[in-house]
């Protein structure tokens, strides 16, 4: 890019960031790993993979390409986060459309499981409203803190402690999750 024009939005994020967690070849080759993981697990199952918008979007375009079984795909949009580091403790469903879940083997994918009150809401919705074979959960991140509510992670990437984290799907207010890594923003880039 130009002078002129300033430097490139990734390097600007990058500049933003206190530390990274994880770079994009490290979090590459860990979801190659649980894709091998997955494909063994589903083989012969009729797969649909649900991500969560817009934070398991990323990982859902990654994942899906490493594993190698015939499968459909679908999405859910929801909210639990607002727009602050700390949950909101209610999680809201954007769309009445959900995806089709009978006879289907269902894997809900999102970018990390924290309190674990969003997933929990969606399964709940989900066997309510239809009669998935069975309901998995694989995320990214894993956050090291108490559950609020009961999930558990059938598969994850990476655990992390209890901070707050960006890039790689993952958003601090909408933003940062272009970034292709995954990082700890510094304190004055939070509000
Ligand atoms: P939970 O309902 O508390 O498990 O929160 C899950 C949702 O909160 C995730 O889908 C994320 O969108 C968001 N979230 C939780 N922790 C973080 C974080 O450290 N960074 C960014 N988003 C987070
Ligand atoms: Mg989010």
């Amino acid at each position: 890019m130009s002078a002129e024009s300033g430097p490139e939005p990734p390097e600007d994020l990058y500049q933003r960031l206190d530390h990274i967690l994880f770079d994009k070849v490290e979090v590459l080759r860990r979801i190659a790993e649980m894709g091998r993981e997955i494909e063994a697990d589903y083989k012969g199952k009729p797969l649909t993979m649900v991500t969560i918008l817009q934070g398991g979007m990323l990982f859902m375009a990654d994942l899906i390409r490493e594993v190698h079984l015939p499968m459909k795909i679908d999405s859910l949009s929801v909210s639990s986060y607002g727009s602050g580091t700390t949950s909101s403790g209610t999680v809201t469903f954007h769309q009445d459309r959900m995806p089709h879940l009978d006879g289907r083997h269902i894997l809900i994918l999102d970018d990390i499981l924290d309190s674990g009150r969003t997933l929990r809401a969606i399964m709940d919705r989900f066997a309510k409203e239809g009669n998935p074979l069975s309901m998995k959960v694989a995320v990214l991140l894993s956050k090291k803190v108490e559950r609020a509510a009961d999930v558990t992670a059938d598969y994850y990437g990476f655990e992390v402690g209890n901070e707050f984290v960006v890039g790689y799907g993952l958003d601090y207010d909408g933003e940062y999750r272009n970034l292709p890594v995954i990082g700890v923003l510094k304190p004055e880039f939070i509000h």
